[in-house]
């Protein structure tokens, strides 16, 4: 992948809506893509119309970019993520992150369903991410070559998601009365799911939520100096002891349940950028 590469992605994008600047990027994860019905859309561009753009092959994502307005900002929101599972490479499941990042974004959202590993959480709870493991994945997103505008060839992870809008997110989940959980997001390859005795070893690591997204696109924005901040949707409960057989209806019920409530958190926080 090349920087022309993603400019080119990036012009058809700016051609449509050549008037249309956005600071805030959304990438919405599995069964979460009900949250891009409150933006007020402009304009609304299949991913397979974008020249470069790979195309998501789950179903449950619907593959489009919206460019529009929400919580009085402009936004562009990637309805529908690249897994690794799918076969992409890591390139490609991080290259929608440097094409908004080429458009002007400076801030990415970024939300996802997980299984919860830590015994305080419920079904269709949020856990604000405060840290992750990036070591269960293949490779990482930044290896190859590493061109000046790609950023810094090691970049710092001290602190990959942004400590005021942690903050401001805990605030929001307590005015809405709702358990304010903020945790370690561990991402694992995929696509099968976990057994009882790798759930107990990511306890052991620290891990409080496992899913299949999320880190790749995090490291390429922060890489970038996007401010990031992401939040997992817990779907299934992930405890060895009393572990039951995960049905993929369930978890896209549990994302669907909680999903109101992640579009408020999101909104709120978009508000609240200056
Ligand atoms: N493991 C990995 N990914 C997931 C899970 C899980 O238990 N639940 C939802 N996404």
């Amino acid at each position: 992948m090349t920087s022309e590469i993603i400019r080119e992605t990036s012009d058809a994008i700016h051609n449509q809506l050549p008037d249309f600047k956005a600071e805030i990027g959304l990438i919405l994860g599995t069964g979460l893509g009900q949250l891009a019905q409150e933006i007020e859309v402009l304009c609304e561009i299949p991913y397979q119309s974008l020249p470069h753009f790979p195309i998501s092959t789950v179903e449950t994502h619907s593959g489009k970019l919206l460019l529009g307005t929400l919580g009085g900002k402009s936004v562009i929101c990637l309805q529908g993520r690249f897994h690794y599972y799918e076969g992409y490479s890591m390139q490609e499941v991080t290259f929608p992150v440097r094409v908004l990042h080429s458009l002007g974004v400076k801030h990415l959202f970024v939300s996802n369903a997980a299984g919860g590993l830590n015994p305080e959480f419920n079904i269709s709870d949020l856990m604000i991410i405060e840290d992750h493991i990036a070591l269960f994945l293949p490779e990482s997103p930044l290896r190859g070559k590493n061109p000046a505008s790609f950023g810094p060839r090691f970049p710092d992870m001290s602190q990959p998601y942004n400590l005021q809008l942690i903050s401001q997110a805990k605030d929001i989940l307590k005015a809405m009365g709702l358990p304010a959980h903020s945790g370690i997001y561990t991402s694992v390859q995929g696509p099968q799911l976990e057994t009882k005795a790798e759930y107990r070893l990511l306890r052991q690591l620290g891990t409080d939520a496992v899913g299949m997204s999320t880190i790749p696109e995090v490291i390429v924005a922060r890489q970038l100096g996007m401010n990031v901040f992401a939040c997992s949707v817990i779907t299934d409960l992930c405890f060895p002891e009393t572990l039951k057989e995960a049905k993929f209806e369930e978890i896209l019920a549990a994302a669907a349940q909680a999903e109101p409530y992640l579009t408020k958190l999101f909104i709120g926080l978009i508000q609240q950028i200056s």
